[in-house]
């Protein structure tokens, strides 16, 4: 097993072609899927099911490949073109049946951020109220953090269990998150190396199969997108991000699941802290009730939306039952019982002041006087990642304890010499090129900027 990947597989993948289907796919040339779609044509069930087999099989080579995805990227592809692919790239490999676990599993996908650690509040909310949360999150690659980074920071905790110790933990708790499974949808994780390389990764169809594979093969019935929108997401602007998300919430229905949608500030990293530990004491703190509002809001809006597919339940009722779990302690007290049940020691969740403290914290100050306008998700992810907190490539280790935490967020009003952030790391020498790179996220104005929106639609 890959480390950190190890969910074993629970039942797989695409069904033995019948006699026709495979005399079919024998006749297929890649090169005629390649020109189909180069001209604007809608590719068969049966072609998706050729290229998918075979980019899987490693048949075919990664030029047509390549070829193909430049291809999409300019024709975009039909919702049932969509539909069928993602179904295909799902069963590619490890498909897990929670089915054991009945109909409430509900599981959330962010399309990624900084500072997002909603699945550590959204998760054991949604359990203590009668969801069933069985979830595989990834972990954090270039400026974004990962969910499995951010639990592994708490001493003991477990993310990689089998098959049966997953399944028994969701089921005696209501809650279990887990990494990735290596063999999930390995037919994306081939696109989406390719895409990185081909310019590809820009495109909704492209990124709402990738996305939506993960998520069918990972098995809840219900399933609540984050779909993030601004200077720290993929997606940039608002448009975007809703026609990405009518994408990925249509995949979802058309395979059977309960689906919505939530377009979501990222323009701004959420909360004040970026950073494994530091997010995770955060994360605390809003289910003490005393978290910052930014995330308590988006935290809130995704667990009631959760609730309200796995449930039945309107969502203006489960978001009044996700307050009072918030307020009477049961969340806090469900992600304390999520962490014995894994293995860690709770105590740090009980306290989150037990967690160690970088050896190094040092101060950003204000370099001028006035409104901060903008600070720049993906710069300020980025230079927590220079500080430790993040990898540059797969397999690098992380620096639990390093990250940032900001004093000053977009529409605030700072002095020159003010401090706006710390930064905290072990690696002193990484501190000068952390700052620079969080000084150039800032920009600032004379004039109070306008009030951005936090939560922009909810789709489906
Ligand atoms: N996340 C994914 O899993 N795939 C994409 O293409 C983009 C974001």
């Amino acid at each position: 097993a890959v480390p950190g990947f190890c969910l074993r597989q629970v039942h797989t993948d695409l069904p033995e072609p019948s006699f026709q289907a495979q005399e079919d796919l024998i006749s297929m040339r890649m090169v005629d899927l390649i020109e189909k779609k180069r001209d604007g044509g809608e590719l068969s069930r049966a072609e998706l099911e050729f290229f998918v087999r075979g980019l899987t099989s490693g048949e075919i080579p990664n030029y047509q490949i390549s070829a193909w995805l430049m291809a999409v990227y300019f024709r975009g592809m039909s919702d049932r073109e969509l539909a069928d692919i993602t179904e295909l790239m799902a069963h590619s490999g490890d498909v897990t049946d929670l089915t054991p676990l009945g109909d409430r599993t509900a599981d959330k996908h962010s399309t990624g951020g900084v500072g997002d650690k909603t699945t550590l509040i959204v998760a054991p909310l949604v359990a203590c109220l009668g969801g069933i949360v069985a979830k595989m999150s990834g972990r954090g690659l270039g400026f974004t953090g990962g969910t499995v980074d951010k639990l592994e920071s708490i001493p003991g905790f477990r993310t990689e269990l089998s098959s049966e110790e997953f399944l028994a933990t969701a089921a005696a708790h209501g809650l279990c998150v887990v990494g990735q499974s290596g063999n999930l949808a390995p037919a994306d994780k081939k696109l989406y190396a390719l895409r990185d390389v081909t310019a590809t990764v820009e495109s909704i169809p492209l990124i709402a199969s990738s996305v939506m594979s993960k998520k069918l093969a990972a098995g809840a019935r219900s399933i609540v997108l984050d779909v993030k929108v601004g200077s720290g997401s993929f997606m940039k602007d608002i448009g975007s991000a809703r026609l990405l998300a009518e994408k990925m919430t249509a995949i979802g229905k058309s395979a059977g699941r309960r689906m919505a949608a939530v377009l979501t500030n990222m323009d701004v990293p959420l909360g004040h802290a970026v950073g494994n530990s530091l997010e995770v004491a955060e994360a605390v703190r809003v289910l003490e009730g005393r978290g910052p509002a930014d995330l308590a809001e988006v935290s809130m809006t995704l667990a009631s939306h959760m609730l309200s597919l796995a449930t039945g339940e309107e969502p203006g009722l489960a978001r009044v039952r996700c307050e009072r779990a918030l307020a009477d302690g049961s969340a806090k007290r469900k992600l304390c019982e999520m962490v014995l049940a894994q293995g860690g020691d709770a105590s740090y969740i009980e306290n989150p002041d037990r967690f160690p403290k970088a050896e190094i914290v040092t101060c950003v100050l204000s370099p001028c006087e006035g409104y901060l306008s903008h600070m720049n998700a993906e710069k300020i992810g980025a230079a927590s990642s220079v500080l430790g907190a993040g990898r540059e490539k797969k397999g690098d280790a992380v620096d639990h304890s390093a990250g940032i935490v900001l004093f000053r967020k977009t529409g605030e009003y700072v002095k020159r010499g003010e401090t706006i952030a710390e930064l905290h790391t072990s690696d002193r020498e990484r501190v000068p090129e952390a700052e620079s790179i969080f000084l150039a996220a800032l920009a600032f104005s004379e004039e109070k900027p306008a009030p951005q929106k936090l939560i922009y639609d909810v789709i489906g």
